[in-house]
């Protein structure tokens, strides 16, 4: 089992609101890694779980991005636009997700599994990282 905690120690901008926020994609990362896990061999995963993961993701999307967007905006973070594309990137991936287990049900989980490490191991733990400098001396 992974080391959520660690992880967590390790996207920390030390702004709270954005912390809190990505301890929830922590632990919708948590809760679909443990719905995989827990499939028997030629199973599909649990399907109410995957569909609980992706509503609670879309909820994750469209709170925190605006957070993050506000938040650069308002101390006229330079590369606003280019992080706003990342954003739209993982938005409309998730968009596409969805339209597939719609689809196909639950055999996509492992697939949004691997998109969020991704993302979580990219997006939060780089791209994030770069406003923090310009965000801390304002919002913490
Ligand atoms: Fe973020
Ligand atoms: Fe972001």
């Amino acid at each position: 089992m992974r080391d959520y905690q660690a992880l967590m120690a390790e996207l920390v901008t030390e702004i709270d609101e954005v912390d809190v926020q990505h301890g929830k994609i922590v632990l919708l990362l948590a809760q679909l890694e443990q719905t995989v896990n827990r499939t028997p061999l030629g199973m599909k995963p649990d399907f109410v779980a995957v569909a609980s993961v992706l509503h609670d993701l879309r909820e994750y999307i469209r709170e925190h991005f605006a957070t993050e967007e506000t938040l650069m905006a308002g101390c006229n973070y330079p590369d606003l636009e280019a992080h706003r594309s990342e954003h739209r990137f993982f938005s409309d991936r998730v968009g596409k997700f969805v339209d597939q287990f719609n689809r196909e049900g639950s055999g996509v989980a492992g697939d949004i599994l691997f998109f969020i490490k991704g993302w979580i191991g990219t997006h939060i733990k780089n791209t994030d990282q770069k406003y923090v400098p310009f965000l801390k001396d304002r919002y913490r």
